[in-house]
């Protein structure tokens, strides 16, 4: 059984994951915006087994709530041997290249934000020498392109910033996980038209519990995302600057 912490647990990315410690029975600390939507969540949780379900009330744009939300997880739980990061904002990336307001407004949501609650939360893992940290970013934080790169480089941000600590942290005992998935059908991603690259919650949250249990670094779901990206990153830049994507 594992303490799990999760940050926007009402995200459906984050929903399907936790559904997935709930069959393993761990217990969960829920946090989000929306209290009720959380008891909603925490329902549903208990009967699908987990062992013990409370929520917490946060918006995470507040950095001067992250400590207290921690400090309440804890203390709730006896111990965290799982965080899950999952909240982020998709902004209107038209919309942030005429309102600079926005654009700050998604970069304190998908980077500031999230970077300040890793720092605070490391901690605890780190003196306690194990735990898993495991944050969702993005395919987009790989390489800028026109269509979302306000969106993609807060994720670049949080990916590098996932990279270093993890880097730190070597032999520590404490295991740093950075999620990128590709197109995922969820509310974010509403208004998009779907095809054949577009992937379930469900079938996300499958790699994001392997790639807890198994301890990896990085976890591209589906995994074909690590080809994609692969090719999209090592596009020369006359060619990549030429392509529509
Ligand atoms: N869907 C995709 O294609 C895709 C691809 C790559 C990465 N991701 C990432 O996956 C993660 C989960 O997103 P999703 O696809 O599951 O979308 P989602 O269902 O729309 O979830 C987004 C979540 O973020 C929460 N949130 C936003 N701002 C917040 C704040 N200030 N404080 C607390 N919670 C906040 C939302 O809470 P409310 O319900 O209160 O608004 C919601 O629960 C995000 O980090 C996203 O960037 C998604």
């Amino acid at each position: 059984m594992r303490k799990v912490l999760i940050v926007g647990a009402t995200s459906a990315i984050a929903q399907a994951t936790a559904r997935r410690f709930a069959a393993d029975g761990d217990a969960m600390f829920l946090v989000g915006r929306d209290g009720s939507r959380l008891e909603e969540v925490a329902e549903d949780l208990e009967a699908r087994g987990a062992s013990r379900v409370a929520t917490f009330v946060m918006d995470a744009d507040d950095l001067d709530a992250h400590a207290g939300m921690i400090d309440a997880a804890e203390d709730e739980l006896d111990g965290l041997d799982v965080a899950l990061i999952a909240y982020g904002t998709l902004p209107d990336q038209a919309a942030c290249q005429q309102q600079v307001a926005l654009a700050v407004r998604a970069w304190h949501t998908n980077a500031v934000s999230p970077m300040a609650l890793i720092t605070r939360l490391i901690r605890r893992f780190e003196n306690r020498r194990g735990g898993t940290l495991a944050v969702i970013s993005s395919v987009a934080g790989d390489r800028g392109r026109k269509s979302n790169y306000v969106y993609g480089s807060a994720k670049a941000a949080l990916s590098t910033f996932l990279e270093g600590l993890r880097h730190r942290l070597h032999g520590s005992g404490v295991h740093v996980l950075t999620v990128k998935p590709g197109l995922v059908d969820t509310p974010m991603t509403a208004s998009f038209d779907k095809g054949a690259l577009w992937s379930t919650p469900e079938r996300v949250a499958q790699d994001i519990h392997q790639a807890i249990c198994r301890r990896r670094d990085v976890c591209y779901t589906p995994p074909f995302w690590g080809l994609v990206m692969l090719g999209i990153r090592t596009m020369p830049r006359w060619l990549f600057k030429r392509t529509n994507i």
